[in-house]
């Protein structure tokens, strides 16, 4: 019996130091020391020894119990500080590592091109005003003098919707009728930016979408120089103080007399290069005075009431002044393109 109970403590003992985790240890000590263990399996046996050796084998049960107990403890404490030290090692962080920066979204460069365009006509006593982009024939042709048939509504091909009198506007003058009639008794001094339309060829000068902003003013006493202040200090305060700038007679049905803007070439002075073609000359944008017959459609007697109006295209400005060869990449969705601004 003694010879049996040293051998089990041995091997209890043995099988405690090769448990390495928790699992083994609670598993080792149901086996040992639990309510069904050797160890109490062993002093049930006690019944079966002679009455005088009782004593000393219940006494030397007891060191075992407590030697197994201790032994219990300390390599408790000893797995723990191991997976401690397992654990320090894993989530280990390198705090010299440089970081990662998250990616920060950007104004898209039109946005940027629009806003800095209004807030200068807005610096000027502009307002904006919203029109839509879904319009009737009438205000996108008729009301601006173009009726049916006439040509220079070839001039913009036009997406329709399945109903031919609702299209796509072809430009932002289709809200000027409607800035019109709601101002009307009342001056106006609007610049009505958005997005417009065009079925045509897609090349690196022509979308068949892109913004316009236009501008509106009407008065009682509004004349060419007005125009052409306005747009003058426009170009100068966008494009800098150094940029010359000209004003060619044009046509457009809407406006009477009309012309065309110019400011001269950034990239070679005047000189003349292949973005300006020769010529020294950028076109900006188109503008003139109000016809009659459309003050007339907007509610307006013409022989009181005057007024200018214009229309820039960002997307095509915006390339002048940032040096952007190819109008394509507003839409193209390249990053590379639009992280630089
Ligand atoms: N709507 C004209 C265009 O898209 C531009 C314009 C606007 C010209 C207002 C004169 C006055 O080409």
């Amino acid at each position: 019996m003694f010879e049996q109970l040293e051998k089990h403590a041995a091997t209890a003992r043995d099988n405690l130091a090769k448990a390495t985790s928790v699992d083994d240890l609670e598993n080792w000590w149901r086996q040992t020391l639990g309510r069904k263990g050797e160890v109490q399996l062993l002093s049930r046996g006690m019944g079966e020894l002679a009455a005088a050796d009782r004593p000393a084998y219940g006494k030397r049960l007891n060191e075992v119990k407590g030697e197994l107990e201790a032994a219990f403890e300390e390599r408790k404490a000893e797995l723990k500080q191991l997976e401690l030290a397992h654990k320090l090692d894993a989530e280990a962080i390198d705090v010299t590592l440089p970081g990662r920066r998250p990616a920060a979204g950007t104004l898209h460069p039109s946005t940027r091109i629009m806003r800095d365009m209004c807030r200068i006509f807005g610096d000027m006593g502009f307002q904006i005003y919203r029109s839509p982009d879904v319009v009737t024939d009438r205000f996108n042709f008729e009301y601006l003098n173009m009726p049916p048939e006439h040509p220079a509504r070839d001039m913009q091909d036009t997406f329709y919707t399945t109903d031919p009198n609702v299209l796509l506007r072809t430009h932002t003058s289709a809200g000027q009728i409607m800035a019109m009639r709601e101002y009307c008794p009342e001056p106006i001094r609007v610049v009505l930016p958005g997005m417009c339309y065009r079925n045509e060829q897609i090349t690196a000068r022509s979308e068949i979408q892109f913004h316009q902003i236009e501008g509106l003013a009407v008065g009682r006493n509004i004349t060419f120089a007005d125009l052409k202040g306005t747009l003058i200090e426009f170009a100068r305060r966008y494009f800098g103080a150094d940029r010359e700038t000209r004003f060619r007679a044009s046509y457009f049905p809407f406006t009477e007399p009309s012309a065309e803007m110019d400011i001269s070439c950034m990239l070679c002075a005047g000189k003349g290069c292949r973005v300006c073609k020769k010529t020294g000359w950028l076109e900006i944008l188109g503008c003139g005075m109000v016809h009659p017959t459309v003050l007339r459609y907007g509610g307006y007697d013409p022989e009181e009431w005057s007024g200018f109006a214009f229309g820039s295209g960002p997307e095509r400005i915006g390339m002048l002044r940032y040096g952007m060869t190819d109008i394509r990449y507003f839409w193209g969705n390249d990053v590379r393109f639009l992280e630089q601004f």
